[in-house]
Order: structure tokens, then sequence, then C-alpha cells
């Protein structure tokens, strides 16, 4: 059976970049206690008309095409991840395969946050190994910046989030331990509201008092979205951040773990760990954890701040670029977000 490799990286990031000091001008908050709390400088935030999730992923596509040396219409397949679409439907993998100009293949697009990437890899490889693909485009890509609270009442969420796309072209070889060796998706539904865009929505108030829509006076066309849900800012995502770390610091280092335990490996023969960028201070509790010296973790969040599904190829692409991944090098990549969903995937690179 072939093995699923990364043939083509690439990743796009918008040229706008907001520092913390930037973000002041909008809300009550500091340099100091966002550094100090997630690690994060700045981020970038796409231009607010001449750029999309779509528009961002495929030049991150483009890239990736570029890198991987095929032409556009070898690629066979289209798995488009992101939380922020151009669109509530539909999604942007057939938006992808309009501006690219590809050929009527498949396009399926992926909803599970931070964990995004990790499961559209998994989905990929399983269509590698069963011989349906050859060149499978992965993008993910997130436009937060049109989404986010910048009052001061959202500042907790707002100041963590920035914009970005990454890629990648996944191929099959029969080179024997090269590429994805297992993946690993996880999920706990029990939490889904700890982190979470409640509105707009269909939930009609059907699962907890948290995650409300207040319609009351709400004519029948208003239900999915009343001007009352927009004066509460329920169109805005909520997460109780604290609950979110508390999970976080256990769930990744059991996710990696795992992986490793599967292939007979123990954390001193990662050559490099991509964790998602939620926040430095998880990476480090992560590092601290499992023992992982400073060259064997790739954290790029102080530039970028956490970008949900493209956090992942984002630092996959920049460590391949600064030579930190080579041929052989035993890369692990791990996620966890809303959901709560996380995910790990273990490769031969
Ligand atoms: N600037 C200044 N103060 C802020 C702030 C901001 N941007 N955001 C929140 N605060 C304040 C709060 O209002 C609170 O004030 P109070 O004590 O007067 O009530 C105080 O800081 C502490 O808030 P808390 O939410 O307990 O902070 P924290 O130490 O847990 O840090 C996070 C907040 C969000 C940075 C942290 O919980 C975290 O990183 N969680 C994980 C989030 C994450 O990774 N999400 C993505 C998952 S993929």
């Amino acid at each position: 059976m072939p093995q699923t490799i990364i043939a083509g990286i690439g990743h796009y990031v918008p040229a706008q970049t907001i520092t913390n000091t930037d973000l002041l001008k909008f809300m009550d908050t500091s340099d100091e206690w966002i550094q100090e709390r997630t690690g994060i400088k700045e981020r970038h935030y796409a231009h607010r008309t001449a750029e999309t999730t779509t528009t961002m992923g495929v030049e991150a596509a483009k890239n990736a095409i570029t890198h991987a040396g095929i032409k556009k219409e070898d690629i066979d397949f289209i798995i488009f991840a992101t939380l922020s679409p151009d669109y509530y439907f539909p999604g942007c993998g057939v938006l992808l395969q309009r501006a690219l100009e590809l050929d009527e293949i498949g396009a399926l697009d992926i909803r599970n946050q931070c964990s995004g990437f990790v499961y559209a890899l998994s989905v990929a490889d399983q269509f590698i190994k069963t011989g349906m693909y050859k060149n499978i485009l992965l993008v993910a890509s997130e436009k937060h910046s049109f989404g986010l609270d910048f009052s001061t009442r959202g500042r907790n969420i707002s100041v963590i989030f920035g914009d970005a796309a990454a890629a990648v072209i996944l191929q099959p070889t029969e080179k024997e331990n090269q590429g994805i060796l297992s993946t690993h998706l996880h999920s706990d539904g029990k939490s889904a509201e700890i982190l979470a865009m409640y509105n707009p929505g269909t939930h009609a108030n059907h699962w907890q008092e948290k995650a409300y829509a207040h319609f009351d006076d709400a004519a029948i066309g208003e239900m999915f979205m009343s001007h009352a849900m927009i004066d509460e800012a329920q169109n805005f995502p909520n997460m109780d951040g604290p609950a979110v770390f508390k999970k976080a610091v256990v769930k990744f280092p059991e996710v990696i773990m795992e992986a490793l335990q599967k292939n007979n490996f123990t954390p001193a023969d990662l050559n490099l760990l991509i964790p998602h960028q939620a926040n430095l201070r998880i990476a480090q509790f992560v590092q601290q954890k499992l023992k992982l010296r400073d060259d064997q973790v790739f954290n790029n969040i102080e530039k970028y701040g956490n970008t949900t599904a493209a956090s992942i190829p984002l630092a996959l692409s920049e460590a391949y670029q600064a030579g930190r991944i080579k041929e052989g090098d035993l890369v692990c990549m791990a996620a966890f977000g809303s959901g709560f969903t996380w995910a790990s995937a273990l490769m031969r690179w």
C-alpha cells in the first residue's frame, strides 16, 4: 500500500501587520498582558475587501503547486479546512476550484476548527492509500479579522487570532518508511459550547442556556439572525479561556504520545514537533511535559497569533523553508481546539 507524502508546501500571509499596541485603538488591553499570557507580539489581517479566506487559500495553493513541481491540471481532489468561510454555504472548496480554474474535481470542506488541518490530512491519507487520488490539494485558510469583537468585551479572544493561509500537495510514494505513518483523531462534544460561535445558527436555544439566541420578539424570518442578537454581540465567538487551557495541556501530550507509541517511538526520537499555535504557554507546557529540547519544537505564534486551521501548515511551511525539516526527519503535528477536537499526525519527511 502506498504511503502519503507532502510533495509540496506553501503559505500566504496578508501584508497588514497589527501589533499588540495597534489593538489599543479598539480595546482596553496591553502589549504586556498579551505577550505574558499568549506569547503573541503581532498578527496579520487580510485586506478588508480585496482578500477573503478563499483568495488567501488560492495564493497558498499556488505556492504549494509550484513547490511540488506539478501542473494545476494534475490535481485530482481538493480539501479545504476553515472556520471562517467566505459564505455560510457553499464552502470555500468550490470557490477555490473556480478561482484556480481546476477541472470538475471533487471539493471537500472540513469544519474542525483548530484541528482542521490534521483531520483533513487524515482524510487525504486514506484517499491516497486506497489509490483513489494521486495529487490532493489541501488548503487551510482563515480570515478571522472579519468576525471578531474588537471592543473590550471581546478582548480575551480578539487579541489571540490572526489571518493566514497554507497549503500542501499530497502524493503517494512506494518508498518504505516515508510519509504519514499514522493519524489519530478525537472529539469530546460535552465541551462544544466552551469555544464556539453560537449565532447565526439553527439551534433555536436547544442545547444550553449559555449558547442562546435572543429572538423572543423576532419575526419568523429573523430567527436565524435577529437585530437583538447583533445588539447583544451574539454573532461573535465565545471562549472560556482557562477551561480551554486546562483541557489543552492534557490532550496535547496525550495525542502526541499516542502517535509516538503507535509507531514505537519516544519523544526523544522526534526531530520536530509542530504544535497547533494556540498559545505559546500551552506549547511550552507540552514541551516541558514531553521533555523536548528547544530545537525539537517549532513555534511562530509570536508573529501570527492563532490562525486556527492554517496554524499547523503555516508553521510546517516556515519550518521547512528555514531548513528545520530535512528528508528522513520524524515530524509530529498535533492540534487541539473548539469542539473539543484534538488530533495528531506522525510522519517521516
Ligand atoms: N487584555 C487585558 N486584559 C484581559 C484581556 C486582554 N486582551 N483578556 C482578558 N483580560 C482580563 C480579564 O478580563 C480578567 O480580568 P479580571 O481578573 O479583572 O476579571 C483577567 O484578564 C484574567 O482573565 P482570564 O480569562 O482568567 O485570563 P487567562 O490568564 O486565563 O488568559 C487566555 C486568557 C485566553 C490568554 C488564556 O486563558 C488562554 O490562552 N486560554 C487558551 C485559549 C486558546 O488557546 N484558545 C484557542 C484554542 S485553539
